[in-house]
């Protein structure tokens, strides 16, 4: 149940902006507790632009994901929130056909288990005409035809591609397929969770490039989710650095890269010899990823690891508030250096 506030009603819509989600909480109901997976998240995707998700794993990118398609399942629970869709309203809303319509549609999709979503009984090619006829396309050949075109894009073989079940293909090679399904009704807005990472280093960085090329090419609105900030840089405009179901900061990627000032955010970078460009010295983040005690803490709950805390930290849990222009940061400690 999608329990709506009267603020929800009046979220100003904006025609820059594909999908606005606003205050999405969801909750799992396991047997040790109530995991806050997703806490009061808001996010602007940017029509024709992608946008990052990064952060650990378990920090709540693929439930978020989930949330905005409406397709958290049991044990979880979206509690509030809304997901507008421009000109279209809150997709959280939408009758159940509405939904389906729009899903694939218009938001095409790879969620993270993508590999293993194929129908294991039908061939690529019978899957591709099942989503077709679910949408009322009417010209199928053209279907086949954009898909083989996505396919050999991809670098595969097409017609190999079409004619085989899911056990004939590798994990990669389903990852590829899971990105043409994604695209072939051409939808507008893409969410890819993490839709490369079965793929070798060389393939993924090409495949990367072919979806940055499409996006150009169809002015796509891209959320492109990973736990490597490494991956998501390059190709991000913007990026939301997640942690323990929070956005704690958010910006354009230059930005975020130059004047990172979360001490997770500036974590992260250090991981990465590229991007930190200190190829010497990667330091791997200290402590652990968020686990079910760190939900439960009170105040900042990256309080544990983090290398500039105060006593106040744990007083509050700090807001996502602006420090500059598009540059958002949830932590009382701003601006203090944590090299010393
Ligand atoms: N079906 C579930 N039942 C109970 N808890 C869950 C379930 N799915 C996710 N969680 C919990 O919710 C939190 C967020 O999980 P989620 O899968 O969204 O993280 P993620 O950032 O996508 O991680 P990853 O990088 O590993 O994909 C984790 O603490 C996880 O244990
Ligand atoms: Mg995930």
């Amino acid at each position: 149940m999608v329990n709506h506030s009267a603020a929800n009603a009046e979220i100003e819509t904006d025609e820059r902006i594909a999908i606005r989600v606003r205050n999405i909480n969801v909750v799992y109901a396991t047997p040790t507790g109530r995991i806050p997976a997703v806490r009061n998240v808001d996010l602007d995707l940017p029509k024709g632009s992608i946008t990052g998700i990064i952060g650990e794993s378990g920090s709540g990118k693929s439930t978020l994901i989930m949330a905005i398609m409406n397709a958290v399942t049991k044990p979880g629970n979206i509690e509030s929130g809304s997901v507008i869709l421009n000109g279209q309203g809150d997709l959280l809303k939408m009758s159940r056909e509405q939904q389906r319509k729009i899903r694939g549609k218009e938001i095409g999709f790879v969620f993270q288990a993508a590999q293993n979503s194929l129908n294991p009984l039908r061939r690529v090619g019978q899957q591709i005409l099942d989503l077709g006829r679910s949408h009322d396309i009417k010209d199928l050949r053209g279907l086949i035809r954009h898909a083989k075109q996505l396919l050999t894009r991809l670098g595969l073989d097409a017609d190999r591609v079409l004619a085989s079940y899911q056990h004939e293909l590798s994990g990669g090679m389903r990852q590829r397929v899971g990105i043409m399904f994604a695209l072939v009704l051409n939808a507008d807005v893409v969410f890819l969770d993490e839709a490369t990472t079965a793929l070798d280093m060389l393939s993924q960085a090409s495949v990367l490039e072919i979806i940055r090329e499409l996006q150009k090419e169809k002015h796509l609105t891209i959320a492109l989710v990973s736990h490597d900030i490494g991956v998501v840089a390059d190709l991000s405009e913007r990026i939301e650095i997640f942690y323990a179901g929070e956005i704690v900061e958010e910006g354009r990627t230059s930005k975020i890269l130059s004047d990172p000032e979360h001490p997770y955010t500036r974590g992260l970078i250090r991981a990465i010899p590229r991007i930190s460009g200190n190829i010497d010295s990667a330091e791997p983040l200290k402590g652990s990823s968020p686990d079910y005690k760190t939900y439960q803490q009170p105040g900042c709950l990256f309080y544990d690891r983090c290398p500039i805390r105060a006593e106040g930290c744990l007083k509050s849990r700090p807001e996502l508030a602006q420090i500059g222009r598009e540059h958002k940061v949830a932590c009382f400690r701003v601006g203090v250096d944590d090299r010393n």
